[in-house]
């Protein structure tokens, strides 16, 4: 079940102070603020210092904030996790998680950090190991204790780590992308799909964004300002989706389909799930209109 929209999540460089300050103009819903594969080992540290200065002084408006941090087996991991935890961001994203004890741990210091209460965890998905044990991964959000709340697939590592060879269509990574949904929808968690790396390539990027949906993703992650709108536009539903769904249940909902659990809707065999999935896809297209209404408010 959806909660907030994650149509779109911008990696901004912590270590490029422009990008910082534009990332409270852009309309991305997520913000990842990046101290890990962005940052190079010499601006670590003051990345770290840059990023939890802009948490501080806030202005995000309603964007999602999401830091992500070095691994913990790095000189700056452990750090990282304990003082971007104190300038509370929304959530914190573990890179390369291969195994659960990776987020149980993260989250037991967590525990110890105040202010940190309210701190969520997400989870990289991108070394061999967390694709092959990826429902485990995802199985510890069971315990509310872990925080885990959203998986990210990580398509450039996973790539690299794999050699894999991959084009146009993402073929090669299309399994890895499918178990990582039927994961995240066992235990309610949500996921974000790998970046796109073509700048100057729109029609690629709206080809892949559209298939991450169609893949069953919630949102794609981002590196570049120019991205972000086709993914929102990717994972929103369109008018006629929309309609679709409200002749469906409509359909269902009359008095004389009380007792049916099957329909013929324009050619069309239409079973009661059907209408269930469109009250999901009419419940996220309100929750976007109240999103939309937000970010016209002139308070945020
Ligand atoms: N977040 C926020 N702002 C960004 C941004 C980002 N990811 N990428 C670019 N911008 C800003 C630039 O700072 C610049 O701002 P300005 O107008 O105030 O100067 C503006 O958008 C235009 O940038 P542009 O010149 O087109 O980008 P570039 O060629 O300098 O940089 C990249 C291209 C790919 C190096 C850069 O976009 C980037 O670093 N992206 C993030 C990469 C990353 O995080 N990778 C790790 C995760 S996969
Ligand atoms: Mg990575």
């Amino acid at each position: 079940m959806i909660v907030r929209p994650r149509r779109s999540a911008l990696y901004v460089p912590g270590s490029n102070p422009r990008a910082l300050a534009k990332s409270r103009t852009l309309d991305a819903d997520v913000l990842i603020f990046d101290l890990e594969d962005a940052v190079a080992p010499d601006d670590k540290v003051g990345a770290r210092e840059a990023v939890m200065r802009a948490l501080r002084e806030g202005g995000f408006g309603r964007r999602e904030c999401v830091v992500r941090v070095n691994e913990q087996d790095t000189p700056w991991g452990p750090g990282d996790l304990a003082a971007v935890a104190e300038a509370g961001p929304d959530a914190i994203l573990l890179p390369k998680v291969s195994r659960a004890g990776q987020v149980t741990e993260a989250a037991r210091i967590l525990d110890h950090v105040a202010g940190a209460e309210r701190v969520r965890l997400w989870a990289m998905v991108e070394t061999p190991a967390a694709v092959l044990g990826i429902a485990d991964i995802a199985r510890a959000s069971t315990d509310v204790s872990s925080r885990l709340d959203v998986l990210v697939m990580g398509t450039n590592d996973l790539a690299k780590d794999l050699r894999l060879r991959v084009g146009p269509g993402r073929e090669p990574l299309l399994v890895w992308l499918a178990s990582g949904v039927a994961a995240a929808r066992c235990h309610g968690l949500d996921i974000l799909d790998g970046v796109f790396n073509g700048l100057d390539d729109p029609a690629g990027l709206a080809a892949e964004a559209r298939q991450g949906r169609t893949y069953g993703m919630d949102g794609k992650t981002c590196i570049h300002p120019g991205q972000i709108a086709a993914c929102n536009e990717a994972f929103s539903p369109d008018p006629a989706e929309l309609a679709w769904a409200r002749r469906l249940v409509s359909a269902f909902d009359a008095p004389e389909s009380a007792a049916v659990n099957v329909l013929r809707i324009d050619g069309q065999m239409v079973e009661r799930l059907h209408a269930e999935a469109a009250r999901g896809l009419l419940a996220v297209e309100r929750m976007l209109a109240e999103h939309r209404a937000e970010v016209a408010s002139p308070e945020l």
